[in-house]
């Protein structure tokens, strides 16, 4: 059964829109264990309305402030749990806030968490400037952790050189490359999974 986690080189990146894809892509369930800020809705919003036939779960926390999750949780006076898995009988997407080192408590990073479950994880990076770097640190941080990377999705204009490098150097598989999406929307996210997302290597 396909339990992934969705984790990406800085908040910001495009975690939500693919994870929204995947989780349509693969029927799974989808939990944002901490959700940290509402501006503009909750990223669980945003993935009812872009996976609509995904079920997602329940957040643990739902904080105020968009900033860490501990300090949004110190600002809403709030204790920060540990955060054990949801019990779902399908596949799952899991979706982590911000990027890899993004503590949850002072003694919880993300990725002391993402070790814990046990789950491989996938890598959203930009195609931007300062990709490379980035995304080999998020490896790094990973694998030191025994964290099994699925592989890296690029969100964002063609740039074949810093991809060709970051999956050579980095020894990633490439999982595919979001475009930018204008609309986007349910059905051009499912479109855009099926053209561009390498679902034969997550699956
Ligand atoms: N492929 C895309 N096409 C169009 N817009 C996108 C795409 N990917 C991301 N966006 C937009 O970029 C913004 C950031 O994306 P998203 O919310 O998925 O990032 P995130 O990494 O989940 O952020 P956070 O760290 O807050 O969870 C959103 O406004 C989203 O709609
Ligand atoms: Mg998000």
């Amino acid at each position: 059964m396909t339990w992934l986690i969705v984790t990406g080189t800085d908040t910001d990146v495009g975690k939500t829109v693919f994870a929204a894809g995947l989780a349509q892509a693969l029927g799974a369930a989808y939990w944002k264990p901490v959700q940290a800020g509402l501006d503009g809705g909750s990223d669980s919003e945003r993935v009812s309305r872009l996976a609509p036939t995904a079920r997602v779960l329940p957040e643990a926390h739902v904080l105020q402030t968009p900033c860490s999750p501990h300090e949004a949780a110190r600002i809403d006076g709030v204790t920060i749990g540990t955060l054990d898995l949801p019990q779902v009988a399908g596949p799952l997407v899991v979706e982590g806030a911000g990027g890899a080192l993004v503590p949850y408590r002072e003694d919880l990073l993300a990725a002391d968490l993402f070790a814990r479950w046990g789950l491989p994880a996938v890598i959203v990076a930009r195609t931007a400037l300062g990709t490379i770097s980035h995304t080999l640190m998020t490896l790094e941080v990973l694998r030191s952790r025994a964290i099994r990377v699925a592989g890296v999705v690029f969100v964002g204009e063609a740039e074949p050189v810093a991809e060709g490098a970051i999956t050579r150097i980095g020894g990633a598989p490439h999982l595919g490359r979001l475009p930018w999406l204008e609309p986007l929307d349910a059905r051009t996210l499912a479109d855009a999974f099926e053209a561009h997302i390498r679902m034969d290597l997550l699956a």
